[in-house]
């Protein structure tokens, strides 16, 4: 599979799923365009080590839920690599409380971070793949989009409208060669994920029949391929990557 010749836009791409993503797809020869919120010297680190694979980057200090900061983004990217064949909607959130306790902020910044970015970033890049008849986006959410979780409602909500966005985008821009997907994490050892307590991992733990937590680049592999001209009959799909755990 190779991606040389393409260019890939990955949000929040300085750490986590979205560095590891940025790295897997620069290693088929893509060049990569990430941006990131505020951790300049993460973001310049992850660039370095993209520019050692041979491929050109850019890393855009760009917030998601900005439509400014989006424009930004993209006319950097047009402007220094003059073509996005990729998108990697990957910057995301969580603000974890219960219901009761949970600040209209605490919903607006999550809602707005991770659905409302998605769909910033998804008219930006179809306005420019709908002129080259070619494109692949894939969207990350998570299983708790499926099965919801107590403490994430804003977060569940997020990522559950991500899923019904991408099914109708990937319907809207089917015929213009565009095929968008929806990745569904499990529990992925990340920044994210390091903030839970032991009791709460070994009970996520307990219920993933691989027996162990995915990892950054386990998601990456997945977004490689869809991302790929390897695919070309996958659309509007939602692929669940949790080790098992919703089955
Ligand atoms: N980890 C998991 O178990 C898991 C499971 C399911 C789904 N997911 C989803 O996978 C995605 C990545 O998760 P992760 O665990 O890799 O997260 P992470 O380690 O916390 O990294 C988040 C990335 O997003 C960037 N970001 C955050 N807010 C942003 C904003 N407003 N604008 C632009 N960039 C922003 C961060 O930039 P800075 O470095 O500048 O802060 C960072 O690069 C998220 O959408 C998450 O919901 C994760």
């Amino acid at each position: 599979m190779s991606l040389k010749g393409k260019t890939a836009i990955i949000t929040g791409g300085s750490r986590g799923i979205g560095k590891a993503c940025a790295i897997y797809l620069a290693k088929q020869g893509a060049d990569i365009v990430f941006n990131y919120s505020n951790n300049s010297s993460m973001a310049e680190e992850t660039a370095d080590e993209i520019k050692n694979l041979g491929v050109k980057v850019q890393a855009v200090k760009a917030d998601v839920k900005s439509s400014q900061d989006i424009d930004y983004l993209f006319n950097q990217a047009l402007e220094n690599f003059n073509s996005i064949d990729i998108l990697v909607n990957n910057a995301g959130i969580t603000r974890d409380t219960l219901l009761i306790r949970m600040k209209e902020e605490d919903w607006d910044t999550v809602l707005d971070i991770n659905l409302k970015g998605v769909y910033l970033t998804c008219k930006a890049a179809a306005k420019h793949m709908m002129k080259k008849r070619q494109g692949r986006i894939i969207n990350i959410s998570s299983v708790v989009g499926i099965t919801g979780n107590p403490g994430q409602a804003n977060y569940a909500a997020s990522k559950a409208g991500i899923i019904g966005f991408s099914k109708s985008i990937a319907k809207e821009l089917a015929p213009r060669g565009i095929l968008v997907n929806v990745v569904a994490p499990g529990f992925i050892d990340t920044d994210m994920t390091s903030v839970l307590g032991e009791k709460v991992k070994d009970n996520i733990l307990s219920q993933i029949p691989l027996g162990r937590y995915g990892s950054p680049e386990d998601v990456a592999k997945l977004v490689t391929f869809l991302a790929s001209d390897d695919n070309q009959y996958i659309t509007g799909q939602v692929i669940n990557i949790d080790g098992g755990m919703l089955m």
